[in-house]
This record gives C-alpha cells, structure tokens and sequence, in this order.
C-alpha cells in the first residue's frame, strides 16, 4: 500500500460544490475523492473551467457563501466538511497553507515585509523567539530570490513577480502540512518557476508536506508530482502514479491532454476540438462523450463506474469495463447522428 491509500493526511470523499445561481446550480464539483499522504505531491490537471481551483478553495474550507458543499474532506483524521469556521480557520495556515494565483490581496500596504512576517509566526508559532522567528523569515524570503536589505521595506515597493514570490514565502515559513498550490508559478517567469518548483521540493523531502498543486503544465506534473488527477467537468476521470500515468494514459481526456501539450519536436500545437461542457447542464452519463474520439454507445447512457487500469492507475472510462456492467452492443461507436440528438434533448 502506498503512503497516500495508507496514511493520508488528506482524505476527500465524495465532494461535490455547486454554486447557486439563482437557478440551477454550477456543478463545479461533482463527486471527486482522492487521498494525499504525507510528503507526497499531488499534481491536479484539466482545461480552464474544470473547477480544480473549486476543488482547491474547497479543500480548504475557502467558497463563498453561495457554495453548497457536501462530502468529505478530513484533514489528519479531522472533518472539515460542516466544521465550524472558526475551527477550520484555525488551521489554516500553520496547518493547511496556501498558495493562490492573486497575490496582492493579503499583504498589508501599511505594514513592512518584516512585519507580515513577525505576525504570521508570532501568531502561530508564539513559541519561537525573536531571533528565530528573523532567521526563518530572512531564510524564507531569500529562498523566493528576495535579498535581505529589502526585509524592512513596504509592499509598494516590490514588482508584483516580488510580492507574488513575498506571498509564497510568508505561506511556506509556517510548514504547513498540507499545501493547495493553485498556479503557483503562473504569472512568473521560468527562473523563479524553477525556484519555487525547488523551495516545494525542500517542504516535502524536510517537513513531510502533503501538496495539492493545480497546474495547467504538464512538464510541471512530470517534473514536481509524484501522483496526478486529471479532472475534467467537475469530476476526476483519472488518478495514479505520475510516470506510469504520462507513460500509459488509459482515459482518452488524458491522451488528448498530453497530445495538446507542445512538444518541442512537433511543429504544429494540437488541441482538443471543442470545449468542456457548461457545469450546469453537463452532457449526461460520461461528460467527455460528445468530445470523445473513441465514444460508444453505453458513453452516452451510461456514467462510467471507476476502475483499476492495467498500469495501475483510477481510471472512470467504459473502455476499461467493467465488462459485465456494459449492456448489448454498448460497445458499438456512438454515432455522430447521436450526439445531436444527446445534445437536443
Ligand atoms: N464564485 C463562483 N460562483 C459561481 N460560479 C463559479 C464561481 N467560481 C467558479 N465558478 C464556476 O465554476 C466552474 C469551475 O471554475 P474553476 O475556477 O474552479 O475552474 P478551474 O479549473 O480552476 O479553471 P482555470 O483553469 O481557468 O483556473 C466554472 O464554470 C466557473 O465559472
Ligand atoms: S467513457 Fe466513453 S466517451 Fe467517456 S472517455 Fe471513455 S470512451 Fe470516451
Ligand atoms: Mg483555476
């Protein structure tokens, strides 16, 4: 058993939000599970508008208040699902961190860089002195390429790639066990990218750190994760070991996912015809079907029942059975003819 299925130190079960509209709900997501163990790095993928920042915020107890969440999700055995906000609010940070793609909204303008620092650990690690709590700061800031002669300055006065780099170190100088990383490096440039992907590397080989890093790159995944999750239209339809999974994809999203990632010896970008669904009236049974190149009839009746592939991996996908659940001439290609009818009714 592996450290994830053994000892997670964080177990999502069943989780679905749904944002209210007024109307029908965003399904944003709908029924996801996956377990992260101790020191290991989980790398969350799809197309924009799949809800893997949903999924992120959600883990953390962080959706507005128009989010319906059900399920799940326990941190180190705790629920945090239905948890008062106080109590979860309490973890964050020194136990849940994170790391989101719009910096500038937690630094203080009034207040130095030093000081952001001083209040973080002060506040949730009061045990250290003031010595320490410098050393750390200076040790963290300087991990993010930020040299120490700036420790007294204001927000203000740093490039928004600076205070993007200020924010990561202030969430990663309390060690937090678990790390929702949304597009960390996004926004910066590849230098830094390498650095941060580096400075995650160290959380986990030193203070075990469970990390969630939702990335739209794929070479990130291969080079930063041990696992992945490949969701798409609110669900995971894929989720195993990073080699074997990139080596022997078994969900066609997946394929058609690493086929659109550029690669430096094609010429031309493939890309996935179509878009992914609307998340308030997604295509029935499997969602990917009226996209699916190797679509079946059963993929438009029936919603796939997840199983083991051959390399090993959670795949939800009839191609790989279960055999016995799939009816008479499921197996027959779905016709075009049928997709515009799927979509009519
Ligand atoms: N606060 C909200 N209220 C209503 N709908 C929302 C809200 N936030 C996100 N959504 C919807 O939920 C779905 C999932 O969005 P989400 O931001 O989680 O996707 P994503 O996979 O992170 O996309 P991207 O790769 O572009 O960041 C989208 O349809 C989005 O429009
Ligand atoms: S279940 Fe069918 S439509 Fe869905 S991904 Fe698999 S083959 Fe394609
Ligand atoms: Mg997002």
């Amino acid at each position: 058993m592996s450290a994830h299925e053994d000892d997670p130190i964080l177990d999502v079960r069943d989780l679905r939000v749904w944002y209210g509209t007024g109307g029908d709900p965003v399904r944003a997501v709908d029924g996801v599970s996956f377990q992260i163990g101790r020191g290991e790095t989980l790398g969350l993928v799809g197309e924009s508008g799949c809800g893997k920042s949903t999924l992120g915020r959600g883990v953390l107890g962080l959706l507005p208040d128009a989010a319906a969440v059900t399920g799940s999700v326990r941190f180190d055995g705790r629920e945090l699902v239905g948890a008062p906000a106080a109590e979860v609010r309490d973890l964050r940070g020194p136990e849940l961190g994170l790391i989101f793609q719009e910096p500038m909204t937690r630094l203080d303008p009034l207040q130095t860089i030093e000081a952001h620092f001083r209040e973080a650990l002060n506040t949730h690690r009061p045990e250290l002195g003031k010595e320490e709590v410098r050393r750390r700061s200076l040790e963290a800031l300087a991990g993010m390429g930020i040299p120490r002669t700036r420790f007294g300055q204001y927000p203000h006065e740093f490039s928004g790639g600076m205070r993007q780099r200020i924010m990561i170190a202030l969430a990663l100088v309390l060690e937090p066990k678990v790390l929702v990383a949304d597009e960390p490096t996004t926004a910066l440039d590849v230098i830094v990218e390498a650095q941060i992907l580096g400075i995650l590397a160290d959380l986990r080989r030193n203070f075990d750190t469970a990390i969630l890093l939702v990335t739209h790159n794929l070479g990130i995944v291969a080079e930063a994760c041990n696992r992945v999750a490949v969701m798409y239209a609110g669900e995971i339809v894929e989720e195993g070991d990073a080699r074997e999974l990139f080596a022997e994809p078994a969900h066609p999203y997946t394929r058609e996912l690493l086929r659109a990632t550029i690669s430096l010896e094609t010429t031309g970008l493939n890309y996935i015809p179509g878009a992914p669904p609307s998340l308030i009236d997604p295509p029935p049974a499997c969602r990917f079907h009226p996209r699916c190149p190797s679509a079946m009839r059963v993929c438009a009746d029936l919603h796939p029942i997840e199983v083991r592939a051959p390399a090993g991996q959670r795949v939800s996908c009839w191609l790989h059975g279960p055999e016995g659940q799939i009816p008479a001439g499921g197996r027959e290609p779905l016709e075009r003819r049928e997709f515009a009818e799927a979509e009519e009714a």
